[in-house]
């Protein structure tokens, strides 16, 4: 039915060594040295798509965004860009996909340096692509047109550009590398909301525009709403519901979505669900479903046990709970 996904994730756990001073000092107990910030997460993204990315600060999205990247190395799974297994690259095929798959971050001005104009900034990724003096000064001047900012600012610096166009910069540092897949780490959090509409609906002309396919990490569910084609909903490491949006967020199926949806100003009439116990602690996770300690659903001591596999519930719905079976 559907092509070759772009992007590929199987099992993908990535845990996180603490050094032992840093541990001494973070942790009252013993024993735990370990952050376990994404936990087994399989999905796939089609070309063209946008993956909304959300769950509570700690979840692990970040941390899920840039392992796909490479920026770090997996504690093991699998990702596949293009059929290409992203882990086992050699040098160049690493650069090649460095090329084609970009991200933004939620802060544009910590990652942009401030001793360098536009025009240098956007210089590095042209010259990756191999274009010569002439051909980097047009292009540079395009991708700021085609971001919404003068080109004759070029030769500012960050400093001298408002947030929202600071992430227009951004964006278009991302865009110069011709890429198809971006990972949008918050990119409208840090934005006042009036300038969030706008990058928004920057980040869909360019989509329709260049075919672009975006995991979009945020903790904003109307944000999400608006933008996504489907949504992920990550906790603990984990992804406990996939859906298409619109179903998600007419009927949350995890226990997890509800009480998440439940607590979102304009998200509809739902009675609010209060979460009990503590916030979850990516150090300690516990056993069985990861949600289990906090959730108001429990069905048995298979929840405490095991850890619920994915089950199918209609048309691209995804969930994984122990109240969906699977059957015994
Ligand atoms: N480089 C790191 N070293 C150790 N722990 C980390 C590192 N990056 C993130 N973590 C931890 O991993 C967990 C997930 O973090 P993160 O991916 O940033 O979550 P989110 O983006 O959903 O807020 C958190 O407990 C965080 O403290
Ligand atoms: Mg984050």
């Amino acid at each position: 039915m559907s092509a070759a996904p772009l992007l590929e994730v199987r099992d993908l756990y990535k845990h996180f060594v603490l050094p032992r001073s840093l541990l001494s000092r973070a942790l009252t107990g013993q024993g735990h040295r370990v952050v376990q910030a994404v936990n087994g997460v399989s999905f796939a993204l089609q070309q063209g798509e946008t993956l909304g990315l959300v769950g509570e600060s700690g979840s692990g999205k970040s941390t899920l965004g840039r392992t796909i990247l490479r920026l770090y190395e997996p504690t093991r799974g699998e990702v596949r860009f293009d059929g290409q297994d992203v882990f086992r690259l050699d040098a160049a095929g690493l650069r090649r996909f460095r090329q084609q798959a970009q991200i933004v971050f939620q802060n544009p001005y910590a990652s942009l340096n401030p001793r360098k104009t536009v025009r240098q900034i956007l210089a590095v990724p042209l010259a990756l692509r191999g274009l010569s003096r002439r051909e980097r000064q047009e292009e540079a001047a395009a991708l700021m047109e085609r971001v919404g900012l003068s080109p004759q600012h070029l030769d500012r610096y960050p400093h001298q550009f408002s947030g929202g166009q600071r992430q227009r910069i951004g964006i278009a540092r991302a865009l110069a590398m011709h890429p198809r897949l971006i990972v949008a780490d918050e990119p409208v959090s840090a934005l006042d909301v009036s300038v969030q509409a706008q990058i928004i609906n920057l980040l869909e002309d360019l989509q329709q525009e260049l075919g672009l396919t975006y995991l979009f990490i945020s903790h904003d569910l109307s944000v999400v709403r608006h933008l996504s084609t489907r949504v992920a909903v990550m906790y603990l490491g984990q992804i406990v519901e996939l859906s298409p949006t619109e179903p998600l967020f007419e009927e949350p199926l995890h226990p997890y979505t509800r009480a998440l949806l439940s607590a979102a100003p304009g998200q509809g009439r739902r009675e609010r669900i209060i979460l009990q116990g503590a916030p979850p602690s990516p150090l300690d996770p516990p056993p069985g479903c990861p949600f289990h300690p906090r959730c108001p659903a429990v069905v048995g001591d298979v929840c405490r046990t095991d850890r619920p596999a994915p089950v199918l519930l209609g048309e691209g719905r995804w969930v994984a709970c122990h109240l969906y079976g699977p059957p015994a």
